[in-house]
């Protein structure tokens, strides 16, 4: 099989990239090693960037996006169980809209259908050749081994594919910082605690109130990372989270049975470069954040944004453009990772001996944003995204 692009995971990143290239006439294949149920199964935030949101209308994806997405103009922040909001129209003219990235995915494979799209899902031990030269790929599907002969390879394939560890260690760069606690979150059908988002500091750890829709609620805590799930009761569950949010939101907001529990660690993680000869590195694949920002699917839409169009030029005899895809893709890697640490280092409670001073430190950077227009100015050109 040949194809000019082969692209490796078939998640938002992968689907995106390959609807893209297919729209600029470009032949791609896409290699997903789940089942598409598996993938389109997976519980994720779905906090879109107005450049995500631009970019997914520009490629002919923002129908079902714009019939059930909620524009949120704005956020709350909240400590010692006090919250303000912060006004993303009143203070940069800009704001997000929250759709569940599952949902995201679900228009992606739809659009790739539509268009006769290729990707071949339960595609195993994918591996990528001669990467240094012009090189091919195989897999394992259905009891026999497959060659996909191309010009690029795009590495899709999430923090632990196959791609990223293609790139020789002397060549590849990487740097991480896990957080010393992790996130319990829970899914439940209940109407949203608040009509829009809402960021907990507590000295009892951090807390997190969203939703899906206004039937299908989303709650995060921050919990041990090595904290059983099965002790958490959804009892107990309820009775922490209202502990940790503002009194008025606790005393009225409607709980009800976990539907899907489960605890997330937290890391920032970001690999150089991005490119090494005839690969590239896309999303998850090339960098994590701590989900504090939901920065994670927004930052894979720029990075499709920037190679798509590289790859693009490439053929149209340009490469200036993926020559220096790495150092642009990084430069807004960076500073999304630099946000989303920020963030995660201003509302968990972290250990050690200085706890009671470092949450004085956090309490009275939270007032100070509360009052000063040019803090939440900051906090809102990050939050609902930095210019591609
Ligand atoms: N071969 C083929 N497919 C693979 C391989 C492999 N060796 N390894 C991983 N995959 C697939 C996974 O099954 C997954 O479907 O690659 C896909 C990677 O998708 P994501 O992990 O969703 O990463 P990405 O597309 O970059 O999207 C980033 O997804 O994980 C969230 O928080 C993240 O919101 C961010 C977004
Ligand atoms: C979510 O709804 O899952 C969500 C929203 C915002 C975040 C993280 C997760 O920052």
């Amino acid at each position: 099989m040949r194809s000019q692009i082969c692209i490796i995971g078939g998640g938002p990143s992968g689907l995106l990239l390959s609807h893209i290239l297919h729209q600029a006439g470009l032949d791609t294949i896409v290699l997903e090693r789940q089942s598409r149920d598996h993938v389109l199964s997976r519980i994720r935030a779905g906090v879109l960037e107005d450049g995500t949101v631009a970019l997914l209308r520009q490629a002919g994806l923002g129908a079902r996006m714009d019939r059930e997405g909620f524009a949120h103009s704005g956020t709350y922040l909240a400590a010692r169980n006090r919250g303000f909001r912060v006004d993303f129209i009143d203070l940069i003219g800009r704001e997000v809209l929250v759709y569940g990235q599952t949902e995201v995915t679900a228009d992606l494979y739809a659009a790739r259908d539509a268009a006769g799209g290729i990707v071949i899902h339960n595609a195993a031990d994918v591996a990528i050749h001669d990467a240094r030269g012009t090189p091919y790929i195989t897999y394992a599907k259905d009891g026999s081994t497959h060659r996909v002969d191309c010009d690029w390879v795009v590495g899709c394939d999430g923090f632990h594919g196959v791609s990223r560890r293609t790139i020789p260690p002397d060549v590849l760069r990487s740097v991480e910082k896990v957080y010393p606690f992790g996130w319990l979150g829970v899914l439940s059908r209940t109407a949203p605690a608040n009509h829009e988002l809402i960021y907990a500091n507590h000295e009892r750890g951090f807390a997190l109130a969203s939703m899906r829709n206004d039937r299908l609620s989303r709650y995060y805590i921050q919990a041990p990372v090595d904290d059983p799930v099965e002790r958490w009761s959804d009892d107990a569950f309820w009775d922490e989270l209202r502990r940790r949010l503002p009194a008025d939101v606790a005393e009225t907001m409607e709980t009800g049975p976990s539907i899907e529990k489960s605890i997330a660690p937290l890391r920032s993680f970001v690999a150089e470069p991005m490119r090494w000869n005839r690969l590239c590195l896309v999303g998850d694949a090339a960098h994590i954040v701590p989900p504090t920002g939901a920065k994670g699917l927004n930052l894979a839409v720029s990075d499709v944004h920037y190679l798509s169009q590289a790859l693009i030029a490439h053929y149209a005899g340009d490469d200036g453009p993926i020559d220096g895809y790495s150092d642009r893709a990084l430069a807004r890697v960076w500073k999304a990772v630099r946000f989303s640490w920020w963030f995660t280092s201003l509302m968990h409670r972290f250990p050690g001996d200085s706890a009671l001073f470092d949450q004085k430190m956090q309490e009275a950077e939270i007032d100070y944003l509360e009052h000063s227009r040019a803090a939440q100015t900051a906090l809102a050109e990050n939050y609902v995204g930095l210019p591609y």
